[in-house]
């Protein structure tokens, strides 16, 4: 077995009811061979998983996320399956942790080619007025002003190397969507879309593209809290929710030189099946629902619930 198949088989990767993904049969690629990346949001979900599928690629992984332990235990399993990994716990929402972070994945690695910025909050669901404050803000802190921040570094560490690199933004169909109850996350998410956009025509010239990626309801802790998954894999058109894997070969590939001609695109994984969802939604006759009828909040409301 080669090291990096092992890397896809590291420990603590799935939970019992998670079905086996074929993309983890995939031997290394090489798809990243000799590049750096950032991963933040490295300390669980599409963030641990993309770790893994990045170093398996050939990738020298640098993870970040505030959960020093966990992200420590994504590195540990990853150099022990032969990849390379160094773990910095960081608070994307503040600008010295993040200037931290790149300068100590520089002194690590001596350079810095890619960025997979995924870290991520939501808040409690709730109608915009009754939203508090400090639930908004922290959902724009972390979500938002999070990836300004770290493309704010990460971007002159690419143009250390002579100009060259790839950064991918995590969104969500919620950055593409109006959703019910949860507009921080959705302005957030909206706004990384914005963000990505205007960066990559700021270092298009550098070679430096920047994208973003939206997926729809992906099986991480979040989402394994719900009590109504099934339900929520209807409302997808390949009728299942996706594996964090899915999300983490996308990110991959957007970092690799496959992807080189693509820059300040938004890559949607999945359409949503919401007409069907607002069946499911509809109120029954003569009785009042509490998610009434519209663009699939329950979804959206429920991820926002179990991660926020
Ligand atoms: N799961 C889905 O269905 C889905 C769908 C579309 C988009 N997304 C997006 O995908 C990303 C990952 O989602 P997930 O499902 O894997 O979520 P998750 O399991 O809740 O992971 C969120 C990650 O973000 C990190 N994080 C949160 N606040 C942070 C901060 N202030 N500084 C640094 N790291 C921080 C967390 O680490 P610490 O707590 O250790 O800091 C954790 O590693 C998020 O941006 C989410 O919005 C998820």
């Amino acid at each position: 077995m080669t090291a990096s198949k092992s890397l896809l088989e590291a420990p603590g990767t799935r939970t019992a009811d998670e079905k086996r993904h074929p993309f983890a049969d995939l031997r290394s690629s090489g798809l990243l061979n000799g590049k750096v990346a950032i991963i933040t949001g490295g300390s669980r979900g599409i963030g641990a998983a993309s770790a893994r599928i990045f170093a398996a690629s050939g990738a020298r992984v640098v993870l970040a996320a505030r959960d020093k332990n966990a992200i420590a235990t994504v590195a540990k399993d990853i150099l022990s399956a032969g990849g390379q990994a160094v773990a910095v716990p960081t608070d994307v929402g503040d600008p010295v942790s993040v200037e931290r972070l790149v300068q100590q994945a520089l002194d690590a690695y001596g350079r810095l080619d890619a960025a997979f910025n995924n870290a991520g909050d939501a808040h409690m669901p709730t109608p915009l007025a009754d939203v508090k404050v400090e639930d908004f803000e922290r959902a724009i802190r972390v979500n938002l002003t999070g990836v300004f921040l770290s493309m704010k570094y990460e971007i002159p560490a690419m143009l250390r190397n002579g100009g060259g690199g790839a950064i991918v933004n995590m969104s969500s169909t919620p950055g593409l969507n109006g959703v019910k109850g949860i507009a921080g996350y959705v302005a957030g998410k909206h706004g990384i879309i914005g963000l990505t956009k205007s960066a990559a025509l700021d270092y298009a010239q550098h070679n430096i593209r920047i994208n973003a990626i939206a997926p729809g309801p992906i099986l991480t802790d979040r989402l394994k809290q719900l009590k109504n998954r099934d339900q929520v894999a209807l409302a997808v058109p390949i009728r299942r929710i996706g594996q964090p894997e899915e999300v983490a070969y996308t990110a991959a590939w957007l970092c690799s030189e496959q992807a080189s001609f693509i820059t300040g695109a938004t890559i949607r994984l999945t359409v949503e099946g919401w007409l069907e969802l607002r069946n499911l939604n509809a109120p029954r006759r003569g009785r009042a629902s509490r998610y009434p009828v519209s663009t699939g909040s329950r979804i959206d409301s429920g991820l926002a619930l179990a991660s926020g």
